[in-house]
This record gives structure tokens, sequence and C-alpha cells, in this order.
């Protein structure tokens, strides 16, 4: 069987690109082709249009070396790997057409002996529909002319290269001949263990994996609401019940949001309406948090007005979807923070050190730049999204400020000070304002 030594990426966003950077500094050939002519622009010159620890510095490199380069139009190779988005409706149907659309281009080029590797989050049966999709526009046969596999992605943002080598894959194969081939491509840059399955078995892993996400956090959110009821610090519960040798209970969030975990389970759910009434509470839960946040937000905010006599500066602290990336994709800290600012009962801010300053505009957003100058500036804190920054704040500028803590940020200071959390409720107390978890 020939090796693989030259390989096409389609679609050059979070994953495609540090996959093709990656594979570059391997020692493949890669050619890498977006649809989206100013992005692929950018990326050609060297801007890597997303933020990712090393990806600048990696992706001048191989652009250097001419070991990446990009092109107008897809280019032919031994793999082609796909790599382009799989978003849902609106009415919450998976949107699989970017992947049919790369089929269509790739089967324009596509070789005897080419492998094509779907590395997109799918709808279980994409693999197959795009193998068909490959066959018939290129006149080829599957597992004789050429060969798919489907590989999913399991990068986390912010850790992408490491989690690239270092993670374990699931290899969904088509045949033995493209079970092989994977196994070639993979094990120049892979270092986890590749473990294989059939197509659909694969698809299904990697909705299976984030829908348990969805579903443990959306416990969590429940956990968060019935201490809330009682008045109970939700963080210091499951911290406490996780002591427990088998019980592993996520933290609650004010949301979920992303790409992955809140769209993958209604993959699930459209192909298995019956079968995923666990997923549908789930999704209903995580989706009615930011909603619950708001309301109990306005709350407070209505108490400082009566307690001061004045509108409160809230400030939200982080707006992406998660800790330490820049990305506000289906971010519920994002969501939240645009229906603040659209009340007349407070002068709303977000502090986010990830998110630059256009994007926010964007958003229609007022932003502090410091993280000193927001928190002295603010009567409530609001913390949605807990970046490491954070955690270097001094516990004492905390003090006289409300603190309204929807990620577990105050967790962290209690551990790092026992009595700290004491010292903020006794000023609390004496100011009148309250702690909110
Ligand atoms: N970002 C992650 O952390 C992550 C992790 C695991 C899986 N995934 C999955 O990987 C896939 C890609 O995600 P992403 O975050 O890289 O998306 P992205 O939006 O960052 O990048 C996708 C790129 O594909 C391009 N594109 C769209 N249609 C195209 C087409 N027909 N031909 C060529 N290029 C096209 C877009 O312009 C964009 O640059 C999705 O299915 C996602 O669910 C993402």
């Amino acid at each position: 069987m020939k090796r693989i030594s030259s390989v096409s990426v389609v679609g050059l966003g979070y994953v495609g690109l540090p996959t093709a950077v990656l594979a570059a500094q391997c020692g493949y050939e890669v050619n890498g082709f977006d649809i989206d002519i100013n992005k692929a622009e950018k990326i050609k010159n060297g801007d890597p249009t997303i933020v990712e620890p090393e990806i600048f510095q990696r992706l001048n490199e191989v652009l250097l070396d001419e070991k990446l380069k990009i092109s107008s139009e897809l280019q032919s190779a031994d793999c082609f790997l796909i790599a382009v988005p799989t978003p849902l409706k609106n009415d919450k149907s998976s949107d699989m057409s970017a992947v049919y659309d790369a089929g269509e281009r790739i089967a324009k080029v596509l070789k005897q002996g080419n492998l094509v590797i779907l590395e997109s989050t799918v709808k279980v049966g994409t693999t197959m529909k795009l193998a068909k999709i490959l066959e018939k526009k290129s006149g080829l046969k599957l597992g004789v002319n050429f060969y798919v596999a489907y590989c999913p992605e399991r990068i986390l943002p912010g850790s992408t290269f490491k989690e690239l080598i270092e993670n374990d894959r699931v290899i969904g194969a088509t045949c033995l001949g493209a079970a092989e081939l994977v196994q070639d491509f993979y094990s120049k840059f892979v270092k986890g263990k590749l473990e294989f399955a059939d197509d659909k078995t694969a698809e299904m892993v990697k909705l299976v994996e984030n829908s348990s996400r969805d579903v443990q956090i959306a416990f969590a959110n429940q956990v968060a609401e019935m201490s809330k009821e009682i008045g109970i610090d939700p963080y210091n519960v499951i911290k406490i019940a996780n002591k427990h040798p088998r019980v592993n209970i996520l933290n609650p969030t004010c949301g979920v949001g992303g790409h992955c975990i809140a769209i993958d389970p209604w993959f699930l759910i459209e192909t298995f309406p019956q079968n995923s009434k666990l997923l549908q509470m789930s999704r209903s839960i995580n989706n009615e948090k930011p909603k619950t946040v708001i309301s109990d937000v306005l709350n407070e905010v209505e108490k400082f007005k009566t307690l001061n006599n004045k509108k409160p500066i809230v400030t939200a602290f982080g707006i992406t979807f998660k800790p330490d990336v820049d990305d506000v994709r289906e971010s519920p800290a994002l969501k939240i923070a645009s229906e603040l600012s659209k009340k007349d009962s407070l002068d709303f801010y977000v502090y986010d050190p990830f998110v630059d300053k256009k994007n926010i505009n964007d958003n229609n957003l007022q932003s502090f730049e410091k993280l000193n100058l927001a928190i002295r500036a603010s009567d409530i804190i609001l913390f949605l999204v807990k970046h490491t920054s954070f955690l270097q704040i001094k516990e004492k500028e905390f003090i006289g400020k409300q603190i309204f803590d929807t990620c577990g940020l105050l967790q962290h200071f209690a551990q790092k000070n026992k009595l700290f959390l004491q010292d903020i409720v006794k000023v609390s107390l004496e100011l009148k304002p309250t702690i909110n978890f």
C-alpha cells in the first residue's frame, strides 16, 4: 500500500489549521484550503486568525519552510482531511452541508489510492453519505480505488497542540484498507492510542462523549439551583460530595456553550427522538441557565438600588464559552452580557482579557481594558467564566464589592485562605449586599 506523503486539509479553523500545521511540522507536504478567501489569505501571510498557544510561531515556521501552502483551489494529495463546520439550523436540526460540499470538491481531484478522513463532528451516517458522494462524483469505487474513515477530533482549545499529539483517537474505518492508511497517517504525529471501530460506532462515540458532559453539567446546574433555594453554596456541596470515592460531579456554570457540548446532543436527538429523553431534558436545563442568571442578577440590582439609591455598575468578568480561550461562539456568558447590557436599571460593562476590542464592540458591549480598573469601578462583580488570570486577583480588592459567582471562582479563594469567605461575608453584611453563588 502506498504511504501517505501529501495532505490536503479542507477547512482551516480551530481544528483544521493546527492539524495542518502539525502535519507539516511532522514532514508531510501539506496544502490548506478554506472557502473563506480572506481567512485563507491571512493564514497565507502568517496570521493564524485564531488564538491558540504556539500557533503563531508554528504556522510561520511551516510557511517559511514551504511545508504548508495555502491555495485558493483544493489541491490533489494522498490524503484529504475534512475539518469544516457542522452547525445546527435554527430548528436545531443538523447542517452537514459543508461536509458534503467538501466531498464534492475532493471528488474532482480524487485519485486511485487516496484516503479521505472526516474529522468534523457529524450526525450518525454522515461518513457513509460522504463516501457515496465521493463515489458518485469521482466514478471511483470505495474500498477499491479510494478509502474513507471517520476520525473525530477531541482537542481542548487552549491545549490544542498537546492534545493533537497526546490524545487517544477513535478511528471509524469503512474498510481494512482505510484503517491501515489512517494508522499510517496519524502515526507520524499522534502519540495517543488509536482505537479502531466502524464508521457508525466512531460517529456515535464522538456524540456520546459530548452528550455525556452535557448531561453531567445539567445535573450540576440542578444541584446549584437546589442549593440556591436553601441558601447554601453548591460548589461546597459538590466539593464535599466528590470526596466519595465513586462520585465525580462537575461544577455548575452559567450555561453550556461552544460549538461542541451545546450542539452535539442535538445530532443524537435528531436521530433518536424517542430514546434521547435525558439528552432533551439536559439541553433544556442548560439552555435555561443563562435566563436564570440574568433574573438573579436583576434581583440583586433591584436590592442594590433600594439600599444605595443609585444604579449599580455591574461588570461581567469573562464572556467566552469556556476559560482561557478567545472563542465566544454559542457562549452563554456572552448571551447573559448582551441581555444585561440592554437593561436600564444598571450600568453594565464586561472585562475579558481574551476577547479583542473589536469583538466586544461588535457585540455592542462596553468594556474595561484593565482588570484592576474593572474591579475598582464595579459595585457588582459578576464572574461568568473562570479565566486563570482572575485567580490572581488580590482578595482585598473584593472588599466592599458584591460578588455574584456563576463559575466557582470564589471556591478558589476560599481554599487559598479559609477565612477569606467569612471576611467577605462580614464585610458584606456590614454593607448589606450579599454574596451570591
Ligand atoms: N474547535 C474545537 O475545539 C473542536 C473540537 C472537536 C471537534 N470540532 C469539530 O470540528 C469541526 C470544525 O470545527 P472548527 O472549530 O475548526 O470550526 P471553524 O469554524 O473554526 O473552522 C472551520 C473552517 O472551515 C471553513 N469552511 C466552511 N465550509 C467550508 C467548505 N465547504 N470548504 C472548505 N472550507 C470550509 C470555514 O471557513 C472555517 O474556516 C466541527 O464539526 C466541530 O464540531 C471542533
